[in-house]
């Protein structure tokens, strides 16, 4: 056991929340350190989240146009595009290595010092990490950061096993095209991974406990989402039913379903399941216990408005922490703004206006609240929509899924809340969330020049749509 100068800041867990930190900590001048046992950086997001995901989820989406739409576009022999699932997988394999690799040359770069290993808390200043290599350490620091991230929560009578009970880890590294999946939860997990699979061939079938998938988002969005989904990828959804129990059989897995409005029972057997009913904080090992750190009844750490927990100099930021959706980008926002405050600066992310996107196609993007959400809080409020079959560019392109809706408050016209359906939804849902960060008005978006022909334009004749009328439809 060595002991060390005290760093300033040291960082438990290399996520998107942790890495951002411990690099931003460094680049303002403070000596730091980031602890990460998984062997390589990045976290849920670079390794087993995001980034496979949307990797396989662009493979996926090439192979399902080639068949379903190439011929429309005069194209000849997309019947004939075959897919090599283990290719596939070593592609999405190399951009993640490629990335978490940057992120280990960003931390040399920027001079912080990596331990490979696990980080426990000995007392509030004193770390030890167990290395992977088989050695100790223990660490000194005057500041923490813990960003231990979440992990999948499974159901409480079927434990993960990875080869026919699946959570997102496995579904993204299923090495042959499954016959049958069973998806336990539409949320994004749930749809993004059920679509990578559903354009190959497998049949899938989303078991939803609420009445609709994604219940949190606006509704409009999810109806048309989940049509699109039935129609183009033959995704069957059952809503408002619960799994009341399971069992692996010898052809996979067995379901007890029971519909919440019916009382109705049903058994659907498939060859795997994909178990996405969310996901829960993770700090199994941290040593919480030696220093009295305060969690909610469900595990988050509890922070206040400066990312602080119940014990001084011990801070918590990312999917770990009560505040805020569980997104890496949101991981990252917290990240820097931490290590602004720890270094004597002013940190701030605005929770209200935090863009989440899930990566179907068409891909769903929204920023603010919803008008589910905002006619139940009483705010006075208007409603401007613009359907992309009216865009020149998306019928020039022959994809017109989808549309986007703008929400203002009537008084004063400031947008409240932006919800997008579209092939480019991610990409679009960047002007709107930099027009609500700026605290615009609908006005201010549709009397600002768009390029033509664009997708951005029926964001700007939605907002002409709040204030005044849209030109096109
Ligand atoms: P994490 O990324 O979970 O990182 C925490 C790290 O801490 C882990 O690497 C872990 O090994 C390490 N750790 C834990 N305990 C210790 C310890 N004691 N010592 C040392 N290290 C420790 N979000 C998006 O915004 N966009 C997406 O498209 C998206 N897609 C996703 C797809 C999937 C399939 C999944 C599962 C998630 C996705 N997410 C997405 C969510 C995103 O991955 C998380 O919100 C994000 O990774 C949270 O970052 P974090 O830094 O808080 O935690
Ligand atoms: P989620 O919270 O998005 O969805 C879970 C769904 O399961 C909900 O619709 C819920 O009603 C349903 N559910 C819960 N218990 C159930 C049960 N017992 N039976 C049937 N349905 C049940 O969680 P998910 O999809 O697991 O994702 C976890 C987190 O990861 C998300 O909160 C999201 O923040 C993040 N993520 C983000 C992505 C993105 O930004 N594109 C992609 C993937 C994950």
């Amino acid at each position: 056991t060595r002991v060390l100068n005290p760093y300033d800041v040291v960082v438990i867990g290399g996520g998107p929340g942790g890495y951002v930190a411990a690099i931003k900590a460094a680049q303002l001048g403070l000596k730091t350190a980031c602890v990460e046992k998984r062997g390589s950086l990045g976290g849920t997001c670079l390794n087993v989240g995001c980034i496979p995901s949307k990797a396989l989820l662009h493979a996926t989406h090439l192979y399902h146009d080639a068949h379903a739409n190439f011929s429309k576009y005069g194209l000849v022999g997309g019947e004939g595009v075959t897919m090599d699932v283990t290719k596939m997988q070593a592609q999405k394999d190399k951009a993640v290595k490629g990335l978490t690799a940057g992120i280990e040359f960003l931390f040399k770069k920027n001079k912080v010092t990596y331990y490979k290993g696990e980080g426990a808390f000995v007392d509030a200043t004193t770390i030890q990490v167990k290395g992977l290599d088989g050695k100790n350490e223990t660490i000194q620091t005057k500041k923490t950061v813990i960003a231990t991230g979440s992990e999948p929560t499974p159901l409480p009578f079927l434990p993960f096993d990875e080869t026919s009970v699946l959570s997102s880890t496995g579904a993204l590294a299923i090495p042959k095209v499954p016959k049958t999946l069973a998806v336990i939860g539409g949320g994004v997990i749930g749809l993004e991974l059920g679509s990578v699979w559903a354009r190959l061939g497998t049949k899938v079938t989303v078991v939803e406990f609420a009445d609709r998938c994604c219940p949190t988002l606006d509704s409009d969005v999810t109806d048309i989402l989940v049509k699109t989904l039935a129609k183009n990828e033959k995704i069957a959804f059952t809503t408002s039913t619960k799994v009341v129990s399971g069992k692996k059989v010898a052809d996979g897995v067995e379901l007890a379903l029971e519909s919440i409005k019916t009382g109705k029972t049903e058994t659907l057997t498939t060859e795997a399941i994909l178990v996405s009913v969310g996901r829960r904080p993770f700090t199994a090992g941290l040593g919480l216990d030696k220093i009295k750190l305060a969690t909610t009844d469900r595990g988050f750490i509890t922070i206040d408005d400066h990312f602080k927990t119940n014990v001084p100099n011990v801070y918590a930021i990312g999917d770990v922490v009560n505040k805020g959706p569980m997104l890496a980008h949101k991981a990252e926002d917290e990240g820097i703004a931490v290590a602004e405050m720890l270094a004597g600066k002013a940190g701030h992310v605005n929770y209200d206006v935090i863009p989440g996107v899930i990566y179907t196609m068409p891909e769903v993007a929204s920023v603010g609240k919803t008008e589910q959400e905002l006619r139940k809080a009483g705010v006075e409020i208007k409603v401007g929509k613009f359907p992309f079959s009216a865009n020149s560019r998306a019928k020039a392109t022959g994809v017109e899924d989808g549309f986007v809706k703008v929400i203002t408050d009537a008084k004063t016209d400031k947008i409240l809340g932006v919800h997008l359906v579209n092939s480019q939804a991610g990409e679009l849902i960047a002007e709107a969330t930099l027009a609500m960060e700026y605290g615009a008005s609908s006005e201010d978006v549709g009397r600002t020049c768009h390029a033509h022909p664009t997708l951005s334009e029926a964001l700007k004749e939605a907002c002409m749509a709040c204030f005044a009328k849209a030109i096109h439809s």
